[in-house]
């Protein structure tokens, strides 16, 4: 046994001891214990082992200029020394201010020019910033005199955080179901899911006239007195296996929901900052939703920061008396490190990462191709900009006892690959200094793990081909 092997032995039985891992199944652990990473350079994490593995999912979307990149940590290094916390209520510092004024400066514009946005509210996790976009949302109306609109339209399949309010608003059973019975009362509205979405289709305004998009009007038309705000996710049901929905869609529902009163929030925390090719998914639209909500790359990937942007004059419904201002303070709010990663990530992900993205785009759909031929299992491929996701058509209680994921993502592991397939949809959202040698273990390691658990019982697997 090497030194590294015992290291990684003792930190996985202590682990096991001590600590309850996020979407994790208890008895899924014997199969696949957390493994114990010591460090991470670009797009690899390493094991304790020494083992380096691609991280194909950016750790959950986050990392855009992989792990550890020099400028980030120098940011961060010199304003933990410099001013490491302060509290943000009575308080401010360079570093929130610069982050607020980029991204102020970068959303999109009215036809005048200026910025349509003209405040930021920070908070520390994507649930937090989509809590403080309900919050304010109810609160403006009330407000404004419309103390009936409060209840909120999502989408069926969205995804939009873990925390009550925010769970509320997800239309996806796996996660919503248990807790029902705890959560808000939302108007779901129905959504279209283009399985062979293609990276050009966001420039066409896909799903405009699709009946989903006339269904969710109409039913937009029908509770208009009582919605606050529809809560959606731009174009990528990142969480709802990377079902996309298009932009003509997108744009359709949230111009008609704006037309009635109601407040557009945009969910654009994984699929914000590059994700799509621009800057925000919504640049694909003319839309200037009421709100933007932005977390995961907001720091760069490196530390929890989240934001959520208000269209300007929004704040006017809370001037006054003191009773009508925002009471929402979390504890890290505008945290002064997280900031400073945020304004270097941010300058970096608009002068270089952004720029250089075409070719990666158009390298990932060759990719994605190729292992749609090579694997008669892909039913169909899917991409906007740097997201690629692969549907497949197995008999999962056949070849993995209804653990899709869990095979495929130990498959891909094994083949020095992180990938975090949703049930029968692998995706790739590689960190956006991903070359075409990091796409090609991607295809390379997909290629493996399908034809390692979907032909495991090649007797009783079913193939098909569409
Ligand atoms: C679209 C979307 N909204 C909200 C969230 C919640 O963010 P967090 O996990 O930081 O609370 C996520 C997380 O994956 C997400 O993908």
């Amino acid at each position: 046994m090497t030194d590294f092997d015992s290291v990684e032995l003792d930190l996985a039985s202590r682990d096991a001891a001590c600590l309850w891992h996020p979407a994790t199944h208890f008895r899924d652990l014997e199969s696949l214990p957390p493994l114990p990473i010591a460090a991470a350079e670009g797009c690899e994490l390493i094991t304790s082992a020494g083992e380096r593995i691609l991280d194909g999912i950016s750790s959950w979307w986050t990392c855009l200029h992989g792990h550890g990149h020099p400028r980030i940590v120098e940011a961060v290094s010199k304003q933990a020394a410099r001013l490491d916390h302060v509290m943000f209520a009575g308080f401010t510092h360079a570093p929130a201010v610069e982050l607020a004024e980029r991204l102020l400066a970068h959303a999109p514009r009215e036809a005048s020019g200026e910025s349509a946005y003209g405040k930021v509210f920070y908070s520390d996790c994507g649930s937090a910033s989509i809590e403080v976009a309900m919050k304010l949302s109810f609160q403006s109306h009330l407000q404004r005199g419309e103390p009936q609109r409060r209840r909120f339209a999502t989408l069926a399949n969205s995804y939009h955080g873990e925390t009550m309010g925010a769970l509320s608003v997800c239309g996806a059973d796996a996660y919503r179901e248990l807790f029902s019975p705890l959560l808000l009362d939302v108007v779901q509205l129905p959504a279209p899911n283009f399985p062979g979405h293609r990276h050009a289709d966001l420039a066409e305004g896909r799903g405009h006239d699709d009946a989903a998009a006339d269904a969710a009007c109409a039913l937009l038309d029908a509770h208009a007195h009582e919605l606050s705000a529809l809560l959606i996710e731009p174009v990528v049901q990142c969480a709802g296996k990377m079902a996309m929905t298009g932009t003509g869609y997108y744009a359709r529902i949230c111009e008609h929901a704006q037309s009635l009163g109601i407040h557009v929030i945009a969910d654009e925390i994984a699929v914000g900052f590059g994700r799509t090719g621009r800057l925000l998914t919504t640049d694909w639209t003319s839309l200037r939703p009421d709100m933007i909500c932005l977390s995961k790359g907001l720091s760069g990937g490196v530390l929890p920061l989240a934001a959520t942007l208000l269209r300007r004059g929004f704040e006017d419904d809370f001037k006054g008396a003191p009773s009508r201002s925002f009471m929402h303070s979390h504890t890290f709010t505008g945290n002064p490190v997280a900031c400073a990663a945020g304004v270097a990530s941010f300058d970096m992900l608009v002068d270089e990462r952004i720029p250089a993205l075409a070719p990666k785009i158009a390298a990932m759909a060759r990719a994605l191709e190729s292992v749609a031929a090579d694997c008669p299992e892909v039913r169909a491929w899917r991409q906007a900009g740097f997201i690629g996701a692969l549907e497949l058509e197995v008999d999962a209680e056949a070849v993995a006892g209804g653990r899709l994921g869990l095979a495929l993502r130990r498959a891909a592991l094994e083949a020095g690959v992180l990938l975090r397939p949703l049930h029968d949809t692998i995706y790739w959202m590689p960190p956006l200094i991903a070359g075409e040698a990091e796409i090609e273990r991607l295809r390379e390691a997909s290629v493996k793990a399908i034809r390692q658990v979907c032909r495991a019982g090649e007797s009783t697997k079913t193939h098909h081909r569409r």
